[in-house]
């Protein structure tokens, strides 16, 4: 599969995903988004890919934001449905059922900061600088960042990043919890790896359901999101995962897990 705006491959089980326009810093406009959105929809259907790595061109993005030029030439209309549209694409990507590892490779400012949100875990390079500056602009979060970075960084710290619209950097980004961890920037798609390669030797079945029970518990109260977690816990009893992890440590041998 080729797309006009990103680069796509996979190996070992792991699709890479690079946002491709790096003489606009990979700025999100209507391709891009389309883009992302047809390969994130290949990568679902893709038995192959247990785990996704995002990143972006170059050394100096990941993605500085949606596409200023389009945004400043939007009628109302057209902004709400770039919003839902851009929402939608987030959330698809955020309970793709494999984890998505954002490689935080330079700015994140904006819907770039929004989808580094939407993935699974963020690893930053040292120079990586998130920020949600769209009140200079005149404008608000459009690609959920209101809502996913409160829920991951909490209310006060998540006002103050949109409010001030100031970019912190990747040091600060891993003391509020935004970034997972923070490498040099040559060691970044080694240290996604590292952790992807990790998630990928457990039991995949547990590991999509374990996605599920954080997203969708996440919205509900807590007595709800235990109902739910009981219920994915006891499903996991009917996988042949769960028969093969458990039977392989009473036998003191490493698991091969079917994904079943
Ligand atoms: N949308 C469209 N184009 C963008 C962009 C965006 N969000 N961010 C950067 N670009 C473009 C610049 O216009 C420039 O294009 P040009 O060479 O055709 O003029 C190119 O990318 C390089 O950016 P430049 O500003 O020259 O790089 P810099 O190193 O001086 O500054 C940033 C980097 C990230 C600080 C600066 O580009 C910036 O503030 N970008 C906008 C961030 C933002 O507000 N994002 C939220 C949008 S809602």
């Amino acid at each position: 599969m080729s797309y006009q705006s990103l680069l796509y491959e996979k190996r070992d089980g792991i699709g890479y995903v690079t946002i491709n326009r790096p003489e606009k810093l990979n700025a999100l406009n209507d391709q891009v988004m389309a883009d992302l959105e047809a390969c994130f929809e290949s990568i679902a259907e893709d038995g192959e890919v247990k785990a996704v790595i995002l990143t972006g061109s170059g050394e100096k993005a990941f993605v500085a934001g949606a596409d200023i030029g389009v945004l400043a030439t939007q009628t109302p209309v057209e902004g709400k449905e770039r919003s839902i549209r851009g929402q939608r694409i987030l959330d698809f990507i955020e309970n793709l059922g494999k984890p998505v590892i954002a490689a935080v490779n330079g700015y994140a400012l904006g819907g770039g900061c929004e989808l580094a949100c939407a993935c699974t875990l963020r690893v930053a390079a040292e120079n990586a600088r998130f920020g949600q500056p769209e009140v200079k602009l005149g404008i608000i979060p459009g690609y959920a960042g209101t809502q996913r970075l409160p829920r991951l960084v909490g209310k006060g710290r998540a006002m103050e990043l949109i409010l001030a619209g100031e970019p912190i950097t990747a040091q600060e980004a891993h003391r509020i919890g935004l970034a997972n961890q923070v490498v040099p920037q040559r060691d970044l798609i080694a240290a996604c790896e590292a952790v992807a390669r990790k998630i990928m030797a457990n039991g995949p079945a547990a590991v999509k359901l374990v996605m599920q029970a954080v997203n969708r518990g996440g919205e509900m109260t807590q007595e709800q999101g235990e109902f739910l977690e009981a219920t994915l816990f006891g499903l996991c009893c009917a996988t042949a995962d769960m028969k093969e992890g458990t039977r392989a440590f009473l036998e003191k041998r490493p698991a091969k897990f079917a994904g079943k």
